[in-house]
């Protein structure tokens, strides 16, 4: 601030001319810095519609929640259908507290809870960005948001933020040093990993006495990411997070998809090598709840069963082989990549199914949905694709059975044997994954509903009878 106040004074004492241009140059500063904080903090996955194809920050995407999908706002600085009218208060307001420029309150599928740790500089850093250096998109989000009763009630929200925003900005912990609190505040703040990997109450607020320890997320699981050897990366190398988070694969354990994919493509691999160091040095020195050891069964197998041993015949024929279908669809869909024994590629670019996060863990959605959606992610010049084997598939679609089927296989023979998919789990997983209590209850509400509606009719005829008397 110091240099950028004298550098500005300078310019004054050299003339207009000179003025103008430093001011200039000085807000450039500014609008990259906010620019790079935007990024980081994935403003533009939410706020376009169908990223890639949507004009930029135009809002419209949905964000699928328990009781419906929530879409994004305009964000351009359009007066009239973004943001444009906003002073840099207001939008401070917005991103710490959820507090929308006519007082509503926004759902926290807003990630505030995150951005509330933001600084001052750094609000001020992302305002100018979004008021100079985005361009304006004169046009209405191309969806509202729509929720039923009683989700529609937004000052509902003023008391879930009561009970659960701490709207406090970041604070380093002097008992770390300078890397380590650099990571904390990115992961708090902008990268707001716990909107995803720390689970939700029953009122969907993340509990953080669990920060951190694992989350469904609709079709996914964003799995533990604490420093517990066993069930979150504490025995992932600083070199393997920043591998992942940068390019979304760390060969040999773990591949990013689904909503870990986008966070990769949007936002993660623009970070600086600097930055992603900072982030694993802190995820691994970070405390964590140990939960005990993982079941025997989900350590790594060693013997490599070899679908195409027993299918072609190699060894005597098994009789039973042709009934052991999820043998015959492995082999028949998967193994071409991931080849008959689940190695992987000699590279690993079509990766081991050992050694593999998604066979591993005791939840099996992102199995589940890696094979409906498969994986499709840009970082760099690099598209890493697998095809999803789910409805409207070009490579053939697989029945919930056929899933439940080849998931089992893969589990049995490479993963984590202690658990089985049922073909409910994968109706589920397409479905949107496990409703959490909150939108079970949802239907209980429309008695109230209906009851509400009746009083506010009677209220309105009586209004009306009593304007008419009035007038009569
Ligand atoms: C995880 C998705 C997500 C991310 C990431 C996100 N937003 Fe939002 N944002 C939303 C949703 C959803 C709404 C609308 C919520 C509602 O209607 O209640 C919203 C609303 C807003 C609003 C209120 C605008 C208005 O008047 O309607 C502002 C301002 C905003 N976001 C700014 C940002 C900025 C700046 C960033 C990045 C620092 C960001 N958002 C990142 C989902 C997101
Ligand atoms: C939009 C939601 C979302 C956000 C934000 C997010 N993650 Fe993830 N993350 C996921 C999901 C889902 C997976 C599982 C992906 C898969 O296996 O294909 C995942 C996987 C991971 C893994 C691999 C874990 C394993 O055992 O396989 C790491 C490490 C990780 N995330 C770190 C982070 C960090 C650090 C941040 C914040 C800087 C972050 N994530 C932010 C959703 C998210
Ligand atoms: C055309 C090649 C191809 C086929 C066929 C294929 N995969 Fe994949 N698979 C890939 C690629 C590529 C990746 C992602 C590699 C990366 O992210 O770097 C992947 C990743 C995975 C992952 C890890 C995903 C995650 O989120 O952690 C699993 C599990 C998986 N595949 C299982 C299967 C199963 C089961 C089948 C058969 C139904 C199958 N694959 C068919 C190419 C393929």
């Amino acid at each position: 601030m110091n240099t950028l106040s004298h550098s500005l004074t300078a310019a004054l004492l050299l003339g207009c001319g000179f003025a103008a241009h430093a001011a200039e140059s000085v807000d450039d500063n500014l609008i990259a810095q906010g620019k790079a904080l935007a990024v980081a903090s994935d403003c533009m996955a939410c706020h376009t519609n169908t990223p890639g194809k949507g004009k930029a920050f135009a809002g419209g995407y949905g964000i699928a929640s328990p009781v419906g999908a929530i879409y994004t706002t305009n964000i351009t600085p359009s007066v009239k259908y973004g943001i444009g009218s906003y002073s840099e208060a207001e939008f401070a307001a917005a991103l710490r507290t959820g507090i929308r420029k006519d007082g509503a309150h926004l759902y926290p599928a807003m990630p505030y809870t995150a951005y509330t740790r933001l600084s001052d500089d750094q609000i001020h850093a992302l305002y100018t960005y979004f008021m100079h250096g985005v361009a304006p998109v004169d046009q209405p989000a191309a969806h509202q948001t729509d929720l039923p009763f009683p989700f529609n009630i937004r000052f509902s929200l003023a008391m879930w933020n009561m009970i659960f925003l701490d709207n406090a900005r970041f604070t380093p912990n002097p008992a770390q040093g300078e890397k380590v609190n650099e990571g904390a505040e990115l992961v708090e703040g902008p990268g707001h990993c716990g909107t995803c990997h720390t689970p939700r109450n029953i009122l969907l607020a993340e509990d953080n006495s669990h920060f951190l320890e694992g989350a469904q997320l609709g079709s996914w699981y964003a799995p533990n990411i604490t420093a517990d050897p066993e069930r979150g990366i504490g025995d992932w190398s600083e070199q393997e997070l920043v591998s992942y988070l940068k390019t979304g694969r760390a060969t040999g354990r773990a591949q990013a998809a689904g909503p870990m994919a986008e966070a990769v493509e949007h936002s993660f691999q623009y970070l600086t090598d600097r930055q992603l160091q900072a982030i694993a040095a802190y995820l691994k020195a970070a405390p964590y709840k140990s939960e005990g050891n993982k079941s025997e069964s989900a350590v790594p197998r060693e013997a490599r069963y070899n679908v195409e041993l027993n299918l072609r015949g190699a060894n005597p024929p098994n009789v039973n082989h042709t009934l052991n279908s999820g043998e015959a669809l492995y082999s028949g869909y998967c193994a071409s990549c991931h080849q008959p024994d689940g190695s992987g590629s000699r590279g690993q670019e079509y990766p081991s199914l050992f050694n593999n996060s998604a066979t591993l863990r005791d939840n099996p959605s992102n199995l589940i949905s890696t094979i409906l959606q498969g994986v499709n992610r840009q970082v760099g010049e690099k598209h890493v694709l697998m095809p999803g084997f789910g409805k409207g598939s070009y490579v053939g679609e697989l029945t919930d059975k056929q899933v439940a089927d080849i998931a089992n296989f893969v589990l049995q023979k490479y993963g984590n044997s202690a658990v089985s998919v049922t073909e409910a789990d994968v109706e589920e997983v397409r479905a949107g994954g496990p409703k959490p209590l909150l939108a079970r209850a949802q239907p209980v509400f429309i008695p109230g509903m209906a009851a509400g509606a009746v009083i506010v009719i009677v209220l309105i005829i009586g209004l009306w009878r009593r304007r008419a008397r009035r007038r009569g």
